[in-house]
């Protein structure tokens, strides 16, 4: 059961039904679930038709994120499905948008994953002001937070998460602990529309962190989430100290969140890199 005094929500990341039953048996809860096109491309019904030789077809993987995520929404219905649109470097929002429509018709408890880009800035803002509820994924930096934040001024309380990947910084050698801390201590100056959701967790200890930090969300694999239940759902404690094990600390910087959203530097190496993975993964499952 959730633990009384856990304020965080916990969402598994994860691309198979599987887990999710497993995560709620388990835990005895769950508050939602992220997918994205790598853990799509892990789901062991579709491993099993690439084993056999198979490749689908566009429409036919489409039609099966459908059905897996109208499955796994049954499952959390109070909770959210973060579903992601398929995106490379030259995709423009429109496009984006248009795979938004669609896939927020798929499930009533939907948010809709736009890279934080440019692009995908565009694209939330304007999913933003047709009630469409947007994950901004991909992100790495304080400043391309402040960008969701001013991009989707207006949106209410729920509508809007935005998903640092701590995992893919710590790869690098830098604290993205930090960056959870940062965009929180930043928005404690909002008005508090944007949720952050605390992304690209690898160890326990980012689910602890996250949860210290006062993270709104944290998105966990199966392996971390079944350590965490195996372990007695353990809460961070007020001497609890986060170990950056040598990471580089990020600073944290002031920022202003009055600017418009496209003065703001929202570019990172790291975002271009995990578009093109994203679609490598897809693509590598089509024909
Ligand atoms: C969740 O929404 C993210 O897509 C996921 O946490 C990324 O994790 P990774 O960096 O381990 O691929």
């Amino acid at each position: 059961m959730r633990p009384a005094n856990l304020k965080t929500r916990i969402f598994l990341d994860g691309g198979s039904l599987d887990e999710t039953k497993q995560v709620l048996s388990l835990l005895g809860f769950l508050d939602g679930q992220t997918t994205n096109p790598t853990l799509l491309s892990k789901n062991p019904g579709i491993r099993e038709r690439l084993e056999g030789g198979e490749r689908l077809k566009e429409s036919e993987l489409i039609d099966f994120y459908r059905d897996l995520v109208k499955r796994v929404a049954a499952m959390v219905p109070e909770g959210s499905v973060s579903i992601e649109v398929y995106a490379e470097g030259a995709t423009r929002a429109e496009a984006m948008l248009e795979q938004g429509r669609e896939m927020f018709r798929w499930i009533p408890n939907a948010h809709i994953k736009f890279p934080t880009s440019a692009e995908g800035l565009k694209a939330a803002s304007i999913a933003i002001s047709e009630g469409i509820r947007v994950n901004m994924t991909l992100c790495f930096s304080q400043s391309q937070a402040a960008a969701v934040y001013v991009a989707t001024r207006g949106a209410g309380r729920g509508n809007v998460f935005v998903s640092p990947f701590v995992g893919r910084l710590d790869d690098r050698g830098e604290n993205g602990m930090d960056v959870i801390a940062n965009i929180i201590r930043m928005y404690g100056k909002g008005d508090g529309h944007v949720e952050v959701l605390t992304a690209s967790v690898r160890r326990p200890d980012h689910l602890l962190a996250g949860i210290k930090l006062g993270s709104d969300i944290v998105t966990a694999p199966l392996e971390v989430l079944k350590d965490w239940g195996e372990r007695g759902l353990p809460l961070p404690d007020a001497d609890y100290r986060y170990e950056a094990r040598g990471l580089k600390p990020i600073p944290y910087r002031e920022i202003d969140l009055s600017k418009d959203w496209h003065d703001y530097d929202i570019s990172h190496e790291l975002t271009d890199r995990g578009v093109e993975r994203f679609s490598k993964d897809w693509n590598s499952l089509i024909r």
